[in-house]
């Protein structure tokens, strides 16, 4: 693969393009309603690939396909499972990824060598319209550096990967902020193995009970087993170090300011932030776990231009509703540490 390629800017209007250059087997940044994904035509190994190299992802962690319709589900997975239907006809278009046995269709490159292939139809007009030119699945993984805060924003994109992929579509900022809930349906019960906008909670009022994979909450012990690949990569760390503070805010406030000095920062909520005395960058409201979903990677982002910045003090989000998806990417940011006062 080239590298210093140069990188095309595309707009709204452009998705014919988008689909074109996929179609010759390039890869393509496109917006989602959860972040932006890097895509490859999803049928196509040497394109899917691409994926890979330009993120410096580990082989082995399956990519997730997106579909425009729900229908289009069928050629690629063996059977649908009447609890997975129900869930598709409540949340499909939108920020929920199905994990299923697939057909001999899906590429090893996508699945990673497992049987099962995760799917997923988004909301968003214009990566639809993109899958609809090409109409074949497009296999994305969110379009950041291996490691990184998922990118909700065009320039976020581009920081990453200009020059290492063909083109980005520039969509504006993404809706949701945090990427999909992941659902694998290839057990007795079903399985949650990635938090998002699609809650437990709502999952649970549709379909029952459903299990929280235990790497969901906290780290993964060893020699317990891994059911979705990209849990045992560290995720979304930015350079400083970063500490989960569980506390109420006052506990939060005072731990901060005895605590700050020149090197740190307070990862916080609007309503902490003017009692704080050193550097603190709020990613939303405290009552409002949506509002900390869409801000929470770009603060991340935020922290990572500030040099002087070597720790960084979080403010721990509720672990229910929203709040459990937003609480899942910041723990793991940490690298899992966590004070508690
Ligand atoms: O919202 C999203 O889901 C975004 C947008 C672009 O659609 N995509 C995204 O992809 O977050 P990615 O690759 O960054 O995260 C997908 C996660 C990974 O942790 C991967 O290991 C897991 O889903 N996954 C994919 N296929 C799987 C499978 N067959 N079994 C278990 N886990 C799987
Ligand atoms: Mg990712």
């Amino acid at each position: 693969m080239k590298i210093n390629m140069k990188t095309q800017i595309l707009h709204p209007g452009d998705e014919k393009k988008a689909s074109d250059i996929l179609k010759s087997g390039g890869i393509v940044a496109l917006p989602t309603e959860t972040v932006y994904g890097l895509g490859a035509d999803g049928l196509n190994e040497s394109a899917i690939k691409k994926i890979f190299v330009a993120k410096g992802r580990p082989s082995d962690n399956p990519l997730i396909l997106h579909i425009a319709e729900p229908e289009d589900l069928s050629n690629l997975v063996l059977e649908v499972p009447k609890k997975a239907q129900v869930l598709i006809d409540n949340f499909w278009p939108g920020p929920l990824t199905i994990i299923l046995k697939k057909t001999d269709i899906v590429p090893k490159a996508v699945s990673g060598g497992l049987d099962t292939v995760a799917v997923r139809c988004p909301s968003n007009e214009a990566i639809k319209k993109v899958i609809k030119h090409l109409k074949r699945p497009i296999a994305a993984p969110s379009a950041n550096l291996s490691g990184k805060p998922s990118p909700t924003k065009f320039s976020h994109v581009l920081h990453d990967l200009d020059g290492k992929i063909d083109a980005i579509l520039d969509g504006g900022d993404c809706e949701i902020g945090l990427e999909s809930t992941v659902i694998a349906f290839n057990e007795e019960l079903p399985r949650i193995l990635r938090p998002g906008k699609i809650t437990k909670e709502q999952i649970e009022d549709l379909i029952g009970d459903v299990i929280l994979d235990p790497a969901v909450m906290g780290k993964i012990k060893s020699g317990q087993k891994i059911m979705s690949p990209g849990m045992k990569y560290k995720h979304y760390a930015p350079k400083a170090k970063v500490i989960v503070i569980k506390s109420n805010s006052e506990k939060y406030i005072d731990y901060v300011n005895k605590n700050s000095s020149e090197n740190t920062l307070s990862l916080c909520f609007d309503e902490d932030k003017k009692y704080i005395k050193g550097k603190c960058i709020s990613y939303g409201k405290e009552s409002d776990d949506i509002s900390q979903a869409n801000l929470f990677f770009d603060a991340l982002r935020k922290i990572d231009t500030l040099d002087e910045v070597n720790l960084v003090f979080a403010r721990c989000p509720r672990r229910e509703g929203v709040g459990l998806a937003v609480y899942n990417r910041l723990i793991r940011s940490s690298g899992f540490e966590v004070i508690t006062l």
